[in-house]
């Protein structure tokens, strides 16, 4: 079978100078890939202490090893002059692999501003500006990938990590959006929540977890989903120590009453049963829309306790 290879493609990928980013870095060069290898070099937490060599010594791996790469400098803050980098050294951008990352546990009862401000600035705000100076080149070209980098702390929350799940979870509903006005363009755009061992779990796993997380097995599916021959878009998926799947929401089928005076909290507990229940009629939502048939089937039940019911269906409209 003949190997999956990026030829000719321009990958950035934030983040690249260590962990997965570097991993990430190493594989799309070997492929055939030009990678933008951008990393400030920071400490685990955003605090002081950064080392600029790092991205230096990913493109020096890269380049002996007989591939291309460039180095950039700039926090993901500054997305637009990482952006910059790959168009002055390569002409083009085709992948953005938004992965920078740091960490500030603690719980949200000593949580003070700045350890929420810099998790928000770092993760959402730098993916948007990324993502933002990307755009205009994926559009004119009718081409572009994005990997969003989120976690399942943000899926399904952690403790000690309020700050980084929101940011992880806010990935979610801004790469779900970004899929679909990319749609059109044939810009695709996904999550990641990966594991693998790197500085950022070495402090919370165990040795054994450790050595079985190779960064290296999460970037099989990142290879996929960024490949021209993929179209996946608006989709969460899973990858580490050889583990893959996707993740999707599900709506229970619910209760559906008429939106009226008559319906009091002792409507929905007696019918509570149905609102969590996931057995039958359950469905997967993908947008907005889905949640508008909801609302017309509502208006359009009897009274909860006279019985009329009236037709509103076509009739929300969405603002
Ligand atoms: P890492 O700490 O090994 O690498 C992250 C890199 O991002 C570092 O080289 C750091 O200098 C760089 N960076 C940090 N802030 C930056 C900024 N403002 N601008 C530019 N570069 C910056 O971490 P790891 O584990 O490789 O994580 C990569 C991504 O995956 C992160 O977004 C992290 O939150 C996420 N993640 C990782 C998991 C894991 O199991 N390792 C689990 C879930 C999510």
């Amino acid at each position: 079978m003949a190997e999956i290879r990026y030829d000719g493609q321009v990958v950035v990928i934030t983040g690249g100078g260590a962990g997965l980013g570097k991993t990430y870095a190493k594989f799309f060069a070997a492929r055939g890939a030009k990678v933008v290898v951008n990393d400030l070099g920071g400490t685990f937490n955003g605090k002081p202490g950064a080392n600029a060599a790092v991205a230096d010594v990913v493109v020096k791996e890269i380049k002996d090893a007989g591939g291309e790469a460039v180095a950039n400098y700039n926090a993901v803050q500054e997305g637009e002059k990482i952006v910059k980098t790959a168009i002055y050294n390569y002409g083009r951008v085709d992948v953005l692999i938004n992965n920078a990352g740091i960490l500030r546990d603690i719980t949200i009862r000593n949580m003070k501003d700045e350890d929420w401000d810099v998790i928000m600035d770092v993760h959402v705000t730098g993916a948007m500006r990324t993502a933002r100076a990307a755009w205009p080149f994926f559009r004119k070209q009718r081409y572009g990938k994005v990997i969003n980098t989120s976690s399942s702390s943000g899926l399904f929350g952690n403790f000690g990590q309020a700050n980084y799940a929101a940011a992880k979870m806010a990935l979610v509903g801004f790469t779900e959006t970004l899929a679909k006005e990319g749609l059109k363009y044939n810009i695709h755009c996904n999550v990641l929540a990966p594991a693998a061992a790197s500085r950022l779990t070495q402090t919370v796993w165990p040795p054994e977890m450790m050595e079985a997380m190779n960064p290296a097995s999460v970037v099989p599916l990142v290879g996929v989903l960024v490949h021209p021959s993929c179209s996946e878009t608006g989709s969460i998926f899973e990858a580490g120590a050889g583990h893959y799947s996707k993740i999707r929401w599900q709506r229970s089928k619910g209760f559906i009453a008429r939106p009226d005076d008559s319906l009091t909290p002792d409507v929905v507990l007696r019918n509570y049963d149905k609102i969590i229940d996931f057995s039958k009629g359950s469905s997967y939502p993908k947008g907005v829309a889905n949640s508008v048939d909801l609302l017309e089937e509502a208006m359009a039940q009897p009274s909860n306790v006279r019985g009329d019911a009236l037709d509103f269906k076509g009739k929300v409209v969405l603002v």
